[in-house]
């Protein structure tokens, strides 16, 4: 039997939202809706692997929830929670805690980054991260993930943790009148010109939550002048625009400009380029600004004014997670009797 398309992504609370967030993913959520039935979650046990301070995870939980709702995502029609609101996220993590391989998750670069040369004083819940995020995917049974490239690595191995779930259970999943392929083989959907955002400031780092530098980042509650500003002095190199991508190479803050245009454009690389090649950064900068701003203020706007209610923000937390669990209480009870626990 195929699985019914579904949607599932993520945004960790950790940090204010970025132009990364946005183009890697929160935009590309949105025409979504209109496929599939989609799940998008604010995943506040994943913030919690490294400390967080309480009210911070409150503030950055409302603010992922309000971008959400003021790129276009709509509360009725898809279904936006936060994850500790529905237990068995945790309840199906452990279970892969036993079914993933500790090499597995030693290979992860993101937590090679993460724990840099301190991995013996890092959280235990850092090092299994990529497990609760298989259990977030396979909860739902979702079969299309949108995300940023930097999530590709998590994305196969929870298709790993999958096919050896499906593998090492195949008796039990056959003698629970279930298709072989219990979980799915999840699809990542990492696509279009803006699936790694880099640094304003330096085209070789990505744009991240945890950049100290303000100029490096676009966030997505900026104003228009900061946007504006940010723009105008994001680092460049002296050479006009080419006219093709292929003339982008070894240029990555040119790179990063355009592809960032065309993302906010929703038009290919090319296609800017056969508009702005040959010109040079003076003149694309301010049409570049104009863009952002004319993109992204209004949700900025809209961002503030939601967050200012956080009661109702509340209330749609609070109702998604009631749709959710109906979802995941089912794949738990058929996971706890393939697994042999009694219920
Ligand atoms: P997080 O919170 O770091 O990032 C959220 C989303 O934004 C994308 N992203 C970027 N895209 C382009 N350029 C960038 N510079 C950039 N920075 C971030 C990320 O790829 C991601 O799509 N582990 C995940 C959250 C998660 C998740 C999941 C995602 C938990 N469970 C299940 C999908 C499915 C994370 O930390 O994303």
């Amino acid at each position: 039997m195929a699985f019914t398309n579904r949607v599932f992504s993520g945004i960790k609370p950790s940090g204010d939202l970025h132009l990364g967030n946005y183009l890697g993913a929160i935009r590309r959520f949105v025409p979504l809706q209109e496929q599939m039935a989609c799940i998008y979650c604010v995943v506040d046990m994943h913030a919690i692997t490294v400390w967080q301070d309480p009210a911070d995870l409150r503030r950055w939980t409302h603010e992922i929830a309000a971008a959400y709702i003021a790129a276009g995502l709509d509360p009725e029609r898809s279904i936006i929670f936060n994850q500790s609101q529905v237990a068995q996220h945790a309840e199906l993590a452990w279970v892969f805690n036993c079914v993933a391989r500790m090499g597995w998750m030693a290979r992860m670069t993101q937590f090679k980054d993460k724990a840099g040369k301190n991995s013996e004083n890092v959280s235990l819940g850092l090092f299994a991260y990529p497990s609760l995020m298989a259990a977030d995917i396979l909860l739902y049974k979702a079969t299309h993930v949108p995300v940023g490239e930097d999530q590709k690595q998590h994305l196969e191995l929870t298709r790993d943790i999958a096919a050896k779930f499906n593998n090492d259970f195949a008796t039990s999943i056959a003698a629970g009148g279930h298709d072989a392929e219990f979980f799915p083989s999840t699809e990542p959907m990492i696509a279009g010109p803006a699936t790694r955002v880099m640094s304003l400031r330096d085209g070789s780092k990505k744009m991240s939550k945890s950049e100290i530098s303000d100029m490096a980042t676009i966030y997505l509650m900026d104003d228009a002048d900061e946007i504006a500003k940010k723009i105008r002095k994001a680092k460049t190199d002296p050479e006009p625009l080419p006219s093709e991508a292929k003339g982008l190479q070894g240029r990555p803050e040119a790179s990063n400009l355009v592809g960032i245009y065309a993302a906010l454009s929703d038009r290919d690389i090319d296609d800017v380029l056969r508009e702005y090649g040959g010109q040079g950064f003076g003149g694309f900068k301010p049409a570049l600004a104009e863009l952002a701003v004319e993109v992204l203020a209004p949700q900025a706007a809209e961002m503030r004014r939601l967050v200012a209610d956080p009661g109702q923000i509340d209330a749609v937390l609070r109702n998604g997670a009631e749709r959710a669990r109906e979802i995941a209480a089912k794949t738990m009870a058929e996971v706890r009797d393939i697994v042999g626990f009694v219920r």
